[in-house]
């Protein structure tokens, strides 16, 4: 048995707990941000209003705070989305102890001190250095986790003992894991793929859309190698496996639909998402600075065509 902290109670840290439940470990779930959902969830006998099921009663729910961090922990888990990032941080800078941790959260961030876009495991080390970060990306729709639909995920450090070490203390016959080295190109894969998702969505038709996902590969295997990591990470889980679950039924790719349809991107988000978080327009607005000023257009026209349209907020107009 483990002692396993999940930093993050939305749907996919709620969800994360369900293997680590049903692997005897000690499990403790806390929520950073939203305070009242939390105490929702203790009152409701934990019943997850997202994955519309009950946590399990081992689940142990507590407040979040820099003394629980500092506790001694096999593994934390953080799976807050990717503006929690900071947050999380601040707190991990100053962390006296060695924990293993584990980053389910996808996307980027663009850092104006470097000028560079750095990866989420980047972006939580910035002030520490010794942390011991491996990140565990892919196609996972959180529902079909708790509900024990078999899943497949990768695991990723430098060092790929790590890693598999991780996968032993997660992995269960419905949640299987693949491990990888290429750390960046795992990261990269699984945040870009948000955007190609909502190019994929605003196909014309199934024909359309199938020409756009080949596109999208070439153009997500550009970037990665781009960005430091191997462009055959691509073809693994975070990659062309994330990219297909959101394709076929996202938010982003929801989002890729209306764009697809003539509307601009304010208006799409207000008439028919307005209280729906699109990752991939989040992160659209994230990089675009640095994408359309340095990546040429003829290497990725799709990424530029999608990130000028959301930007100037204009219609989509793709020509391929
Ligand atoms: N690696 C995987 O297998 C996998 C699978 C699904 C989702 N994800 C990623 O996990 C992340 C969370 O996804 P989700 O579906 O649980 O989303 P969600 O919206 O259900 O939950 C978001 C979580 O982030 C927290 N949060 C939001 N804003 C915050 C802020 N400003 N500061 C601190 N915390 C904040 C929320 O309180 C909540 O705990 C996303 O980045 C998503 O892409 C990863």
């Amino acid at each position: 048995m483990n002692k396993i902290l999940v930093i993050g109670a939305g749907a996919m840290g709620a969800a994360f707990t369900f293997p680590l439940v049903d692997n005897n470990h000690k499990v403790t779930l806390t929520e950073p941000y939203n305070k009242d959902f939390q105490k929702k969830l203790l009152k409701k006998n934990k019943f997850h209003p997202t994955l519309k099921l009950k946590l399990s009663k081992k689940v142990s729910i507590k407040k979040f705070s820099s003394e629980l961090l500092n506790e001694k922990w096999d593994l934390v888990v953080v799976a807050v989305s990717s503006i929690g990032i900071e947050m999380v941080r601040q707190y991990l800078k100053n962390i006296k102890r060695k924990n293993s941790i584990l980053v389910l959260t996808k996307g980027l961030k663009f850092d104006q001190n470097i000028n560079k876009i750095i990866t989420m495991s980047e972006q939580l080390s910035k002030e520490n250095q010794n942390l011991n970060i491996s990140v565990l990306k892919g196609p996972c729709l959180a529902k079909e986790l708790a509900n024990k639909i078999k899943s497949y995920t990768v695991i990723a450090n430098k060092n790929i003992n790590i890693a598999k070490n991780i996968g032993k203390l997660i992995s269960t016959k419905y949640y299987k894991t693949e491990y990888s080295s290429d750390v960046k190109g795992v990261e990269f894969s699984s945040a870009i793929k948000n955007i190609y998702s909502m190019i994929i969505g605003s196909g014309e038709g199934d024909n359309t859309a199938s020409a756009l996902f080949r596109k999208s590969l070439d153009e997500m295997e550009y970037l990665v190698k781009y960005f430091r990591g191997k462009k055959e990470t691509v073809h693994g889980l975070a990659g062309v496996g994330d990219l297909y679950v959101s394709a076929v039924g996202g938010r982003n790719s929801k989002m890729g639909e209306y764009l697809g349809k003539g509307y601009n991107f304010k208006i799409a988000k207000k008439k028919f998402m307005k209280n729906v978080t699109v990752e991939g327009a989040d992160l659209a607005k994230e990089i675009t600075p640095y994408v359309l000023k340095k990546i040429k257009k003829n290497k990725i026209p799709l990424m530029h065509a999608l990130l000028s349209a959301i930007a100037k907020n204009k219609k989509l107009k793709i020509n391929y």
